[in-house]
């Protein structure tokens, strides 16, 4: 797939958050290829990334680790949670396969400084993760698909390692999602809990595709409500018709895409 040449696309998400203190790389995309390609183009060298956080452990978001680590300045920190390094698989038909993280804890943490929490985690000044989403009573983005290892066997994944990144954005926040498997209105409350002020972007991949249509109606209503509420950019697995569906309740102004190359200026 190609979009905005010379930048390269793939089914996976990267960001690179540029701030005064350093630079962030929020997950890896799906084959290093296109990571590096697009690095590449905005003469950024990945030497002078300062940083690294996970959104969880799917291959779409870590599978470019392992060409980035060869890369990378030794050492600097990796910011996930612990239940990162637990297997998961998807399930179609009877065909099973790995789709989780493929470097070992051991082999991450001899080149990396591994930063795991369950708590929301400063990265920069205005940089958090969310740390874990715990309270879950609405929808998550899910699939039945999508298993985990649960002792010796397999079990429904529960996204315990799933978490976003909070921005500071003027006097209001931005939420920065991986995937959102924990559910965008889950991770909106804790992010409204965790941090104390209000969310007026949401960009990244919001898993709405598989949600009902109850629940996309109501999350269309609940994001109505959020009143600092201005830019929503969903991206890579948030699901086309789930972005035309949000778009007419939030307005189209308000709802943009966010392809690869896509550049987001943020108030300091
Ligand atoms: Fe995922
Ligand atoms: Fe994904």
């Amino acid at each position: 797939v190609q979009l905005n040449a010379p930048f390269w696309g793939e089914h996976g998400l990267a960001y690179l958050i540029e701030t005064t203190e350093g630079r962030l790389l929020f997950d890896t995309g799906q084959s290093g290829t296109v990571l590096l390609h697009n690095l590449q183009v905005l003469g950024i060298d990945p030497s002078t990334i300062d940083a690294l956080a996970l959104s969880h452990a799917h291959y779409d978001h870590t599978g470019g680790l392992p060409a980035l680590l060869e890369h990378l300045r030794p050492g600097i920190p990796l910011y996930a949670n612990a239940d990162l390094f637990r297997e998961r698989f998807s399930r179609r038909g009877d065909r099973t396969a790995s789709i989780g993280l493929a470097l070992t804890r051991a082999e991450l943490a001899a080149r990396l400084t591994l930063k795991l929490d369950t708590s929301p985690q400063q990265i920069f000044a205005g940089v958090w993760t969310t740390g874990q989403i715990t309270a879950r009573p609405e929808f998550q983005g899910g699939s039945d698909a999508l298993l985990m290892r649960q002792g010796d066997g397999l079990a429904a994944d529960t996204y315990q390692d799933d978490m976003a990144l909070v921005l500071q954005d003027g006097d209001s926040l931005m939420l920065l999602c991986g995937c959102c498997h924990a559910g965008l209105l889950n991770t909106l409350a804790h992010v409204q809990q965790a941090f104390h002020a209000p969310v007026s972007r949401i960009a990244g991949g919001l898993h709405l595709a598989s949600v009902s249509a109850d629940d996309l109606h109501h999350c269309g209503h609940t994001l109505a409500g959020l009143p600092a509420l201005q830019c929503l950019q969903p991206g890579h697995c948030t699901g086309e018709a789930a972005v035309r569906a949000l778009a007419q309740v939030l307005g189209p102004e308000r709802v943009g895409r966010a392809p690869a190359a896509t550049v987001i200026e943020l108030g300091s």
